[in-house]
């Protein structure tokens, strides 16, 4: 009866590497035009809406036409149109096809791995990623869907990466820099042996974002993101995203996204897209604010380590160098005394909150021993560098001497 194939049930993705993206039509225009205006445009989006600012549509279902036909938005599980001006903008800024959103960062990464994954399948990645993710991988996945997830160890050595894929592997999973260690793991080099097996390359790319480094044009095929954090850069909305193939994204929005409902709602899609508007502004103070903080730890009496990529004594601050443009807003110490020594440390700041998110422009601390990777082994944790004496700190945008002064003086309590 309909004139078009039913919306749902797309064939499942199948990765070519050879397959040619589709260059953006925005492609040309600089980073900070598209953060502006991809997506929507006033004088280009007139049919749709007549606005200066993209309108937020809060409804979830939409006329059809006639009985035949089917009107472009549906229902709200699969999109809705001030979403869809996100996604075109994420898309835009990380130079991917297209993109498809997600209640959180954490849903984002569940929905593309149930999409592309089957029983007997495995995913390849490290210990360097967030909390949630880490658990997904340990315990969600093998446990209740039968796909194995291989750690690998010598992340910073291609041949170990090679030795870990094989014919079952559906995906390469890189988080880069790491959270909370902030390790960095070389995209191009990654991206090199998972092509040499035909299998896809994942970034998350949520704590440099696209204004500090650009995963796809390093050879990534999926980024990842969390928009929760730098993102929005207050947190104040909860949403992730998945930027990909097309191929790739109708298959998660038809196929998973569509079952579950896990879907960005129209109001956060609007806060998202007045945030991404000053985004490479704010990472540009951030990474400068973090990098003032993180020489002044390095040169303090009490700290044991810190882990920034834009301190040479990083392992891998030459390569940060290269893949990133700046070093982001994100890093994290070690005090001496362990849990106890954290304790007295983040119960003696005043100006810096303890709370559990990064990327905002206030700063903020959180114990990740405690907090975001408790469910590890104590042998995992010695080997991802989470020590009981670890503190993240999400440095924010106030003026760097009173972010530096309040650590000081919590310092001086140990
Ligand atoms: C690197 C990274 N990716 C993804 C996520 C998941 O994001 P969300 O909190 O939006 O679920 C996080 C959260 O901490 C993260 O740190």
């Amino acid at each position: 009866m309909h004139d078009t194939k039913p919306f749902f049930l797309r064939d499942p993705w199948v990765y070519d590497q050879n397959k040619k993206r589709n260059l953006r039509q925005d492609a040309r225009l600089g980073f900070d035009t598209r953060a502006l205006h991809a997506g929507f445009h006033p004088l280009k989006n007139v049919e749709q809406f007549r606005a200066f600012v993209p309108p937020i549509v809060q409804s979830m279902t939409y006329p059809y036409p006639s009985f035949e036909k089917f009107p472009d938005y549906i229902y709200g599980r699969s999109k809705t149109p001030t979403v869809s001006v996100l996604e075109e903008r994420l898309a835009a800024l990380e130079g991917g096809e297209s993109a498809v959103t997600a209640g959180s960062g954490s849903q984002a990464l569940f929905n593309l791995i149930f999409t592309i994954a089957r029983p007997g399948d495995n995913i390849v990645t490290t210990l360097n990623t967030f909390g949630e993710g880490y658990k997904q991988a340990a315990t969600i996945f093998p446990e209740r869907c039968g796909v194995e997830f291989r750690f690998v160890k010598e992340f910073s050595e291609p041949k170990a990466w090679d030795r870990a894929i094989d014919q079952k592997t559906r995906l390469v999973w890189v988080e880069t820099p790491s959270n909370p260690c902030l390790q960095v793991t070389d995209i191009a080099a990654v991206a090199e042996v998972a092509h040499a097996h035909n299998v896809p390359l994942l970034v998350d790319n949520t704590t440099a974002t696209a204004a500090l480094q650009k995963p796809m044009e390093l050879g990534a095929d999926i980024v990842l993101l969390s928009l929760t954090k730098f993102l929005a850069g207050n947190a104040s909305v909860l949403g992730g995203a998945i930027v990909g193939p097309e191929d790739l994204v109708e298959d998660i929005r038809w196929n998973t996204t569509e079952f579950v409902g896990a879907i960005l709602q129209p109001f956060e899609a609007w806060l998202m897209l007045q945030y991404l508007e000053t985004l490479s502004l704010r990472m540009e103070r951030h990474s400068a604010n973090a990098q003032k903080v993180a020489e002044f730890l390095a040169a303090h009496p009490k700290v044991k380590h810190v882990n920034y990529s834009g301190l040479p004594a990083h392992p891998h601050y030459e390569l940060a160098c290269r893949q990133m443009k700046a070093h982001g807003g994100l890093l994290s110490f070690v005090v001496p005394g362990g849990m106890q020594g954290a304790a007295t440390v983040m119960n003696s700041l005043e100006l810096i909150v303890h709370a559990v998110t990064f990327g905002t422009s206030r700063t903020i601390c959180m114990h990740p021993r405690t907090i975001t990777h408790e469910h590890m082994t104590q042998e995992e944790r010695d080997e991802a560098g989470i020590d009981d004496g670890l503190i993240r700190l999400s440095v924010g945008l106030e003026n760097p001497e009173d972010i530096i002064a309040d650590l000081d003086q919590a310092l001086a309590r140990l």
